[in-house]
């Protein structure tokens, strides 16, 4: 794990650190605080504005170095830009802009200023709170592995920021702020370690361990093991984990929390958990196959929301669930033309063994609605290089059965910056997965490869089921760094998920 930021909050009167950052509105409009400064320091911050053209301009920095009298060594300005019309997203943008500022410098301990003028929708102590989680955001960094220590010249880490200071003016309100937003932050990283983990050390049973941190949370955690899965009939998720001398596991996270209890039907959340994928026998060439370490990337989102969920107690039942496997070619592997049953009864030939996302989700969506009746049902999977063809590392590929339930996810995903495109489900696509030998195939032709694998999976959805399909191949790892991820595996779509199950399942009785 990496090391995480402390963050706590201070009084806006409470001594600054060494380095220090204020804000400042466009056209150098300041609040209580860098006002006091500017007094102070006769002017230092609008003379260093002059010099350099600064204008405060949204996300721009200007730094002076030991201004007069106010016992800073580095004054760090932050723009607002226009204050009034920013969005909580763009808040939490800045505070990932204004981390990167700090830690350009050397300092183990620095101040945030947080006293601007709050907005009709924001207060400023929320404000303080959506800054805080930019920070968190933008700090994560995985080192686990680098034995250097800072101070060497060889060091990947550039400073060792342990602390950040957020000074404004009710630091207990900001800090109530900030609780669920650093469990949506908590949930992210743990996403991004997971997907970050090499598979040598994260095999399917470790995977499938990692649930177990929930606990603590008060998740109920099940881990089924290959007998359990032999058992329910899920022919289709061990075929593809029997080449690899490591077994399968599935492991099923339970989150009652809505204040209705128990009762209430819940949402379920599938990840396709493929610790390493080779291939198979269908294997993959050898140029960037190191990546498929991060084939569970749909995993690691569904653990990393029911992490968020549970760590702010959110007000809704959840089920995640995660099918564990290794994709691996040996003596014991499955073969190409190999047919096997899955859960739900339909048979399936295995025509490439690097189709084998939709095989482990094939009886894991089946599992949930026969065990949970959920109420709907969104899984997430690094499913299809196609999709990366279509929609680049930009926008995860979204299928679905439901146009609100499409509706309420662009919404979430507008409100986040965690971008999702619609594609199409249609029968011409699902005929495409017909086949001679068997009910259907593993593999479409050479065309359409993301709505195939889509038209696949939505065998499994019984009928009346909502039902999402996420294909985040290109999302999850290797992403676009952004002002709040640097990190090769993103935890893409936690605060997607988070934010969709707060607007639309937390609000009243539901
Ligand atoms: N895990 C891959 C998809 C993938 C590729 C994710 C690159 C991230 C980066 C998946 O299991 C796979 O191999 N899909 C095949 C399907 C094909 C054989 C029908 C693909 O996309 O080529
Ligand atoms: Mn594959
Ligand atoms: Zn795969």
């Amino acid at each position: 794990m990496s090391d995480r930021l402390d963050i706590t909050f201070a009084p806006l009167n409470a001594d600054p650190e060494s380095v220090t950052v204020v804000l400042a509105g466009e056209g150098l409009s300041f609040g209580t605080k860098a006002r006091e400064f500017e007094t102070k320091s006769a002017g230092a911050i609008s003379k260093a504005a002059a010099a350099t053209d600064y204008k405060g301009k949204f996300k721009s920095v200007v730094e002076i170095l030991a201004p007069a009298k106010l016992g800073i060594g580095r004054l760090i300005v932050g723009g607002l830009g226009k204050a009034a019309t920013l969005t909580a997203q763009q808040y939490v943008d800045l505070g990932g802009t204004l981390l990167a500022a700090i830690q350009n410098r050397k300092a183990s301990t620095a101040s945030l200023i947080v006293d601007c003028e709050g907005s009709e929708d924001l207060s400023t102590e929320q404000i303080a709170a959506l800054l805080a989680q930019g920070a968190l955001l933008r700090h994560y960094s995985f080192k686990k592995y680098m034995t250097k220590k800072p101070s060497d010249e060889n060091s990947a880490e550039k400073n060792g920021l342990k602390k950040l200071i957020v000074h404004v003016a009710h630091p207990e309100k900001a800090k109530a702020a900030f609780h669920p937003l650093k469990a949506v932050a908590n949930g992210v990283n743990f996403a991004r370690d997971l997907v970050n983990e090499p598979a040598n050390i994260l095999g399917p049973v470790e995977l499938a361990e990692k649930t177990k941190a929930l606990e603590k949370l008060g998740v109920e955690v099940e881990i089924l093991d290959i007998k359990d899965m032999e058992k329910l009939g899920m022919g289709a998720l061990l075929c593809v984990g029997q080449g690899s001398v490591r077994p399968s596991r599935l492991a099923v996270m339970v989150w009652n929390g809505a204040k209705g209890g128990k009762k209430q039907k819940p949402i379920c959340f599938v990840g396709k958990g493929v610790v390493f994928d080779t291939g198979g026998i269908s294997i993959k060439p050898a140029a960037g196959m190191e990546d498929m370490k991060g084939d569970m990337g749909g995993a690691a989102a569904v653990i990393g929301t029911m992490y968020a969920l549970a760590e702010r107690k959110a007000n809704v039942n959840a089920v995640g669930l995660v099918g564990c496997v290794e994709n691996m070619p040996s003596g014991n592997a499955v073969r190409p033309g190999d047919i096997v049953t899955s859960m739900s009864g339909q048979t399936i030939e295995v025509i490439n063994t690097d189709a084998e996302g939709r095989l482990v989700l094939a009886d894991v969506l089946w599992y949930a609605q026969e065990k949970f009746k959920p109420k709907l049902i969104i899984d997430l999977a690094t499913l299809t290089g196609a999709i990366m063809v279509a929609l680049g590392k930009e926008y995860a590929g979204m299928f679905t059965n439901d146009d609100k339930l499409a509706d309420e996810l662009l919404a979430a995903s507008r409100a986040t910056g965690e971008k999702v495109w619609r594609m199409p489900l249609d029968k011409a696509f699902d005929k495409l997965m017909d086949s001679k030998n068997a009910d259907m195939k593993n593999a479409g032709g050479r065309w359409a490869g993301a709505a195939t694998a889509a038209a696949f999976l939505q065998r499994f959805i019984q009928k009346d089921t909502v039902w999402c399909h996420l294909d985040i191949a290109g999302t999850a790892m290797d992403g676009n760094r952004s002002d709040i991820n640097q990190s090769w595996g993103a935890g893409w779509g936690v605060r997607l998920l988070d934010r969709f199950v707060a607007e639309q399942h937390e609000k009243g009785d539901k």
